[in-house]
């Protein structure tokens, strides 16, 4: 029998409460911000699949070897009965995972993306009628329920996404996961690697403009959302690396002096030219710092791979 379930944890208003929130918040401070959650509306989901496919973003690459060389170890050494997936996007990765854990009960794929999540759910279900799918559509920065299915679980938070949390939130995401997880259950973690900054710029600045599309996507969901009338037009895409921080910065450069309409805020933004709109921060990491900050909310890191050009580990590590 196949099974996909599909549940809403929070109520559509509660997004647009959080949205509004975070939009005031962000366009109102010194330094203008605004949380890369809101980048993956359905098209901005699709524009992050074209980006796994450019030849300049390797990430998505870089994982895909490591799991296609290591998937029957981590399933050996976890043995899960429940894979739990953070932002899990297409899930299109996992699969060899999941092809790789014979004894897996239920899959649980999680992320603020309907669209993702249903596009998901269909096409492993085709591929393994067997397997319950059980989608949540929430926010992981938020406390989250997870349905009663048998352990041991894995928690698996691929692609880097970690690195797109700020280091504050990271120590509260990582207790959280922490809290999810009983003795004997596993966190399986992608985390992109400190590199050539070249190597690194390029990836976020594509030579086709998928990534700088991307990052304008945020200002179409605001104006969607909230009323506002940001033209995309009047931005520059920007990434940089932050070499002190060890993170790209995506930001949407204001060509000129411009004041934007939020109406739904009773809102006007003034922007001077040249004013920056940070929307994402990419953190990339070494082996000892993603060993510390896991131990540091009780989590033991155990194996670490990398692809062949090291650009690119997936950790997993334990509850003891
Ligand atoms: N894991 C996939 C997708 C990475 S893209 C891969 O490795 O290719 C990041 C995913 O996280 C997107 O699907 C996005 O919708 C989701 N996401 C981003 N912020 C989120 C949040 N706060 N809560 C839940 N999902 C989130
Ligand atoms: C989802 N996340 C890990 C991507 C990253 O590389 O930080 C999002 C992204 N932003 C621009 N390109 C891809």
């Amino acid at each position: 029998m196949s099974l996909f379930h599909i549940t809403r944890t929070l109520p559509e208003d509660a997004t647009e409460a959080a949205l509004r929130a975070d939009v005031r918040h962000g366009l109102t401070g010194a330094f203008k911000t605004l949380p890369p959650k809101w980048f993956y509306d359905a098209h901005g989901s699709e524009l992050f699949e074209r980006i796994t496919e450019l030849p300049e973003y390797y990430p998505t690459r870089a994982e895909r070897e490591i799991l296609l060389d290591r998937s029957e170890e981590i399933a050996a050494v976890a043995g899960a009965r429940t894979l739990v997936e953070l932002g899990s996007g297409s899930s299109e990765k996992t699969r060899h995972l999941i092809a790789a854990l014979t004894g897996l009960h239920t899959y649980v794929p999680v992320d603020v993306s309907e669209s993702a999540l249903t596009g998901a759910g269909h096409a492993l279900i085709a591929e393994r009628p067997t397997l319950r799918v059980h989608a949540l559509i929430a926010d992981f920065t938020a406390p989250l329920t997870l349905p009663d299915t048998p352990g041991p679980r894995l928690l698996a938070f691929l692609g880097g996404t970690i690195g797109n949390l700020l280091p504050d939130e990271r120590e509260a995401f990582l207790a959280s996961v922490r809290a999810l997880l009983a003795p004997g259950d596993g966190l399986l973690l992608g985390t992109d690697l400190v590199k050539d900054e070249g190597v690194l710029v390029r990836a976020y600045d594509d030579a086709a403009g998928v990534t700088a599309a991307f990052n304008k996507n945020v200002l179409a969901v605001v104006n969607r959302e909230l009323g506002a009338d940001f033209e995309p037009d009047a931005f520059d895409h920007v990434a940089l690396w932050d070499a002190e921080n060890e993170w790209i910065e995506m930001r949407l450069r204001s060509r000129t002096a411009q004041t934007v309409k939020v109406p739904a805020l009773d809102l006007a933004v003034d922007f001077a030219a040249g004013e920056d709109l940070r929307t994402e921060v990419s953190a990339k990491f070494r082996q000892e710092g993603v060993r510390a900050e896991l131990a540091g909310a009780g989590m033991e890191l155990t194996h670490w791979w990398t692809d062949r050009a090291e650009r690119f580990a997936l950790s997993l590590s334990v509850v003891r």
